[in-house]
């Protein structure tokens, strides 16, 4: 049973292709038959008739003794046999000896009827091909010559390709079961292979190894299920690392609301002090909302449930809108604002997702900048591409963070960034809304002198 369902591709690849010989070798054989053979007879008779005719010829000039025998004589040496009769049809000369098949058909031949031409045609059945032409002497048959041809050589070819036909047929049968076996192991054990390891990875098992050194299209699959193998453990490793993060992310200010809360409920405090423990406690629950809102887009954005609203929008207005809304912050820290925008950058984007995306990065500016410092935005169009740069005088991000900060839950300063309630999801959910849009995100930056967040995205009218 397990062969049999193992095999079954095999199988049918191997009768299509035993189904295909046959079929090929079946019209050969039709038209090798019927229109080789019966080419070969039909020429063959043709030229015993010119030949019979041409004989006809010279007898009706000189019907004597002397001339049957010339002509008996001629055809004797050749492969075809001349009989000549009189007009009774009694046999007068002949070329070769005489045979009782050659003697029936003489007897068989109606003088009446036939004028001159084909008397035996069969050359299946037949053992000769047989034409008769009528001796005439001033419209008078004075005897006949008849022609005969040995159909033995034509029924040899047709044997022997009858035989050739039975080898090819019994090759045919060899090869597709040679087919089916080898089929069965270049194509269907690798799928059978291939399919367990799907198996394997649908139950959660991730130690599929496939070895496909092939070039072709099972070696191609082999790598792709290989590959998504290997992702499938990547995402569950990164899936129980941020699990692990997240619930970290969320004990720690847990503990301070509940640390808070009980100070906050001691009898002996000061309405003063009361206020402040209050003050931390509304403080630490903003930044868990904060928190709670950021995971709840990440979830959005993984579950592809995140959609991009795009619409055709002016740049720099939306620039300003932004500056408008993080302006009081930046004068509070008494950090400058400077935006640059090229006049008229008309671009399809979704305004506020990329509303969010500058809000991450001002925001970023602006808590790792220190007072007195400035911040820039600058747009400018190159070719179709939307460039977009924010650049700060801030702290800077180390050498060996840098490739990090876009991954989710990385802060360069694990308690500095605490301080305000950073988590470290802003630039990971700034990335994922930029690559929605098909675009690329990149940072430099310089310890102690500014750092600089570049964005490109397409789509510039
Ligand atoms: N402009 C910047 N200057 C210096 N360091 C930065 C800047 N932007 C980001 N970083 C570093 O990269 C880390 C990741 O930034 P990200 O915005 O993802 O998280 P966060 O600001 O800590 O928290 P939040 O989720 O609230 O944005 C930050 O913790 C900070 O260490
Ligand atoms: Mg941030």
């Amino acid at each position: 049973m397990r062969f049999k369902r193992k095999n079954k591709l095999a199988t049918k690849l191997g009768f299509l292709f035993l189904t295909s010989i046959i079929l090929l070798e079946g019209i050969l054989f039709v038209v090798l038959y019927f229109g080789f053979l019966n080419q070969r007879v039909m020429v063959e008779t043709d030229s015993l008739i010119a030949r019979g005719n041409s004989h006809r010829d010279v007898l009706e000039k000189h019907f004597d003794e002397a001339t049957r025998g010339h002509v008996a004589l001629m055809e004797s040496e050749a492969e075809t046999q001349v009989v000549i009769t009189d007009a009774t049809n009694k046999i007068l000369d002949h070329s070769n000896p005489i045979t009782t098949e050659i003697k029936s058909i003489i007897h068989s031949v109606d003088q009446t009827t036939v004028d001159g031409r084909i008397v035996e045609g069969d050359w299946v059945r037949a053992p000769y091909v047989s034409t008769m032409s009528p001796v005439k002497i001033n419209g008078d048959p004075v005897g006949y010559v008849y022609m005969f041809l040995d159909t033995e050589g034509i029924r040899d070819i047709r044997d022997k390709l009858t035989v050739q036909f039975i080898i090819v047929t019994g090759l045919a049968l060899f090869l597709t079961v040679i087919t089916i076996i080898y089929l069965s192991r270049i194509i269907t054990k690798p799928l059978i292979h291939m399919k367990e390891a799907t198996q394997k990875m649908s139950n959660g098992e991730h130690d599929v190894y496939l070895i496909e050194d092939r070039n072709d299209e099972l070696g191609e699959l082999a790598r792709a299920i290989q590959t998504l193998s290997n992702d499938l453990l990547r995402l569950k490793n990164e899936r129980s690392d941020f699990l692990a993060s997240i619930s970290h992310e969320l004990r720690t200010p847990l503990t301070y609301l509940n640390g808070y809360a009980d100070i906050a409920k001691r009898d002996n405090l000061t309405s003063e002090e009361r206020n402040r423990y209050l003050t931390i406690i509304k403080e630490e629950s903003g930044n868990l909302t904060n928190l709670v809102k950021d995971l709840f887009d990440m979830a959005k954005m993984d579950q592809k449930g995140f959609l991009i609203e795009r619409e055709k929008i002016e740049l720099c207005s939306l620039i300003n809108q932004v500056r408008e809304k993080v302006m009081p912050a930046f004068e509070n820290k008494e950090i400058n604002l400077f935006t640059s925008c090229q006049k008229e950058i008309i671009i399809t984007l979704d305004p506020e997702r990329f509303s969010q995306v500058l809000l991450n990065l001002l925001d970023n500016a602006l808590h790792y900048s220190e007072k007195g410092k400035s911040v820039r935005i600058e747009a400018i169009q190159v070719k179709k591409n939307l460039q977009v740069e924010v650049i700060d005088e801030g702290e800077g991000i180390p050498k060996k963070d840098l490739p990090y900060i876009f991954g989710r839950l990385y802060r360069v300063d694990k308690s500095r960034s605490r301080k305000y309630g950073g988590s470290g999801l802003g630039l990971s959910i700034t990335k994922e809304i930029i690559e929605k849009h098909e675009g690329t995100i990149s940072a430099t930056s310089e310890v102690g002198k500014g750092t600089t967040i570049k964005i490109v995205i397409p789509g510039v009218e």
